[in-house]
């Protein structure tokens, strides 16, 4: 992307970004929350918003990035996985999954995947793998997983396991999109040995705040959220195996240091291993 319309401060006085700034939109919001430079004016406002209604949603965010780090670590080495499908992949950011698996095994092949026109302008960063690995990025739908299967079977071989990511997404799905059938589409498609690995913000810790930060990103917020507690993220799990600790607030799995696991981190995460 170019320096004209990478940040809202020079999005008016540069040339016209090739989509509409004058509504938030996630992507945005999560990067203005992770201190990035990558959002507009009304991503800041929604961001602003939102941290009025739960000032934990920054280090929230941060504890977010930290599980899918330590969830790709232990993916690329206990696990042994060099197939990663992640989906909702956002702007990158510090450890992005194919930097995180290519540093344990340089072979690992990653096919990302959002929905974003502004995430496909920053393709070409997550595509800079080594030589010894691949990566892939695909502009498609959660909402429409036999698509995005088509199109990861380009670098990902089925009969292989691959780590099924979806991090911090989900919450984008609400009931009518039938988010459940949607994660055992893609996980049917995977054969045993394969993993998901997922993070969705909690409905039921700090829940007025996470309440309240709810009402105000879906007033300012193109996509909006349906927060989940415990029991029903815990269903996307159904049917595999949860590796240790089991589903956990985010900050509590795995945690790398004292401060990791202190994080006030409103998100239930795991990971599991399909049998
Ligand atoms: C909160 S960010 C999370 C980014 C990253 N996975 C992480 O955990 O750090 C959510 C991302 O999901 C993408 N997204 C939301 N709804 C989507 C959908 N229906 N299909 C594909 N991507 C979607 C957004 O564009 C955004 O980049």
């Amino acid at each position: 992307m170019t320096e004209e319309w990478s940040h809202e401060v020079t999005a008016t006085h540069g040339e016209a970004p090739p989509f509409d700034t004058s509504v938030a939109h996630v992507a945005r919001v999560y990067n203005y929350w992770l201190g990035g430079k990558d959002y507009f004016a009304a991503d800041r406002a929604a961001g602003e918003q939102a941290i009025k209604a739960f000032p934990n949603i920054v280090l929230s965010a941060r504890a977010n990035r930290a599980f899918l780090a330590r969830a790709v670590r232990f993916l690329a080495g206990e696990a042994g996985i060099r197939q990663f499908l992640d989906i909702g992949t956002g702007i990158p950011s510090a450890n992005n999954t194919h930097e995180v698996a290519q540093a344990v095994a340089p072979e690992s092949r990653i096919v990302y995947v959002d929905n974003d026109p502004i995430v496909l302008t920053h393709a070409r960063a997550l595509l800079t793998g080594n030589s010894a690995g691949a990566t892939d990025y695909i502009d498609a739908d959660l909402r429409e997983p036999e698509q995005i299967l088509a199109g990861a079977a380009e670098l990902l071989d089925y009969g292989r396991p691959v780590a099924v990511m979806l991090m911090a997404i989900l919450q984008h799905l609400h009931e009518e999109d039938d988010p459940y059938q949607v994660v055992a589409t893609l996980i049917d498609a995977m054969p045993p040995g394969s993993y998901l690995a997922l993070s969705h913000p909690a409905k039921d810790i700090d829940a007025d705040a996470m309440a309240k930060m709810a009402e105000s990103l879906n007033k300012m917020m193109a996509e909006k959220v349906t927060f989940r507690d415990r029991p029903a993220v815990a269903r996307f799990f159904d049917g595999l195996e949860l590796v240790e600790p089991g589903m956990v607030q985010a900050s509590k799995w795995r945690p790398a240091n004292e401060d990791e696991a202190a994080s006030p981190a409103a998100l239930w995460a795991g990971v599991a291993r399909k049998r």
